[in-house]
Parts: structure tokens; C-alpha cells; sequence
């Protein structure tokens, strides 16, 4: 069994998302899958370039994508996962560039415009989104990002296979608050959060890699 997980944070050690990631991967490698953790940070690659190759009628095959960068060794390799998993930190409500740029990528290629929608993805398999960000669950849903985050999970649902969907809210975004603008926020709440809770969540995201990899779609 073979687990792919994409990390969307420009910050590749020790914080909130690829932590999250590094556990979802522990569980998964401890249940006998193979792991590999992508950082899209280190990958040359642009989003959909709208060239329709993936949509010609000619097509030599399906689920393609034209396009030849650093991402497309890794497409391939989603090909023949089992379980796919992409973290990404809330960038203004949404996902990093980065994740976005990838998104398109995997998802396009699968989605042949026909009337059921049905996806060109070989097989149904687990997936997993895993999102970290500043804002609790309150303001999560006052500032409408709840909406965003669903419509991915959605299409990860519709193109790959079922999402499990993992929100880590209020998390820490600076090691020393003293060092950097952050007014609004309460520098010693936040670190007892991080000391305490998250330590908790490392244990979920654990939990949620066995389960991927042990229950399959
Ligand atoms: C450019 C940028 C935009 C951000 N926008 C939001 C946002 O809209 N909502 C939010 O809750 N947090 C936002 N954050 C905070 C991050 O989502 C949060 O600190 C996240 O946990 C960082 O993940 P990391 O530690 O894996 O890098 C933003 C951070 C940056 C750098």
C-alpha cells in the first residue's frame, strides 16, 4: 500500500502542518504502508496552464497532465497511490499558492467534462485534507472559510475518493511572539494551545493514518 502526502506550508520542519503530516505518516507506515511526504515548496511547477491536452478526443490517455515540470514525476506517482493526503496552512482563507498550483494539477486531468462527472482516476481510494490556520473554529465559520474548505474536500471526494477532513485551528504561527507584529493575538494563550492541545492532535492525525491505511476505500 502506497501513501502520498503533499505538504502545502513553505515551512518544512517542526511546524504545525508538516507535523501533522509527519504523524498522519507514522500512523500510516506503522499500519505497513510505504510513505512519502512531498514538500511542494521544493518543486518547481506552475498550476493548469489551460492547454486542454487532457481533454483532447485524440488523447493518447486519460488523467494526464501535459505539462512537464517538477510536479509531474510526482502525478505519476499519485497514479498508482493508495491513499492520498494534502496539508495545507490557510492562506487568506483558502490554501498556499502552492496547494492551489497542485490542486488544479491533480485534479483537471481526471475530469473528462462528462455529463455524470464521473472521474478518469483509475480506482476509488482514501484521501485526506489536512488544514492548519490561525483562526479558531468560531471565526472559522464567521469569516465563511468554512465554505472553501468543504469545496475541496468535495472535489477530493468526487475525483479520488472519500476525504477525511482535519481542521487544526489557533495554531502558533511564530515561536517568540515578542519578536514579531502580532497585537491581536494572545501570545501566551497560543503557546499553552500548542504545548497542550496540540501534542493531542499529533495523536489524531496518527490515528487518522492507520485508519486510511487499514480501512480502505
Ligand atoms: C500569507 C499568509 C496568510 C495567512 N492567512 C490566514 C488566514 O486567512 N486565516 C488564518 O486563520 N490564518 C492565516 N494564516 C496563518 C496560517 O494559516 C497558520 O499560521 C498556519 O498554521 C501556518 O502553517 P505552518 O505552521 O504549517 O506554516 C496566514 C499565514 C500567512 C503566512
Amino acid at each position: 500500500m502506497n501513501v502520498i502526502a503533499f505538504n502545502g506550508s513553505p515551512r518544512k520542519k517542526n511546524w504545525n502542518t508538516v507535523t501533522l503530516l509527519e504523524n498522519v505518516l507514522k500512523g500510516a507506515a506503522e499500519s505497513g504502508a510505504g510513505t512519502e511526504l512531498v514538500n511542494l515548496y521544493d518543486l518547481d511547477f506552475s498550476g493548469c496552464i489551460s492547454c486542454f491536452s487532457c481533454k483532447k478526443k485524440n488523447r493518447k490517455s486519460d488523467g494526464v497532465c501535459a505539462v512537464n515540470d517538477d510536479l509531474s514525476p510526482v502525478l505519476d506517482r499519485v497514479r498508482n497511490a493508495d491513499v492520498l493526503i494534502v496539508g495545507t496552512p490557510v492562506y487568506y482563507g483558502t490554501e498556499s499558492a502552492a496547494t492551489r498550483a497542485l490542486l488544479e494539477r491533480l485534479f483537471f486531468p481526471y475530469n473528462n467534462y462528462s455529463k455524470d462527472l464521473k472521474s478518469q482516476f483509475p480506482r476509488v481510494i482514501n484521501t485526506a485534507l489536512i488544514y492548519t490556520m490561525n483562526v479558531d473554529l468560531e471565526d472559522l465559520k464567521n469569516y465563511g472559510f468554512d465554505h472553501h474548505l468543504n469545496l475541496t474536500k468535495k472535489m477530493l471526494d468526487r475525483h479520488f475518493g472519500p476525504c477525511e477532513l482535519f481542521l487544526s485551528v489557533d495554531t502558533m504561527q511564530y515561536s517568540d511572539y515578542s519578536k514579531y507584529e502580532s497585537e491581536r493575538f494572545d501570545a501566551e494563550a497560543k503557546l499553552k494551545r500548542n504545548e497542550e492541545f496540540f501534542p493531542e492532535e499529533c495523536k489524531k492525525a496518527f490515528d487518522m493514518g492507520r485508519r486510511l491505511v487499514t480501512n480502505p476505500a
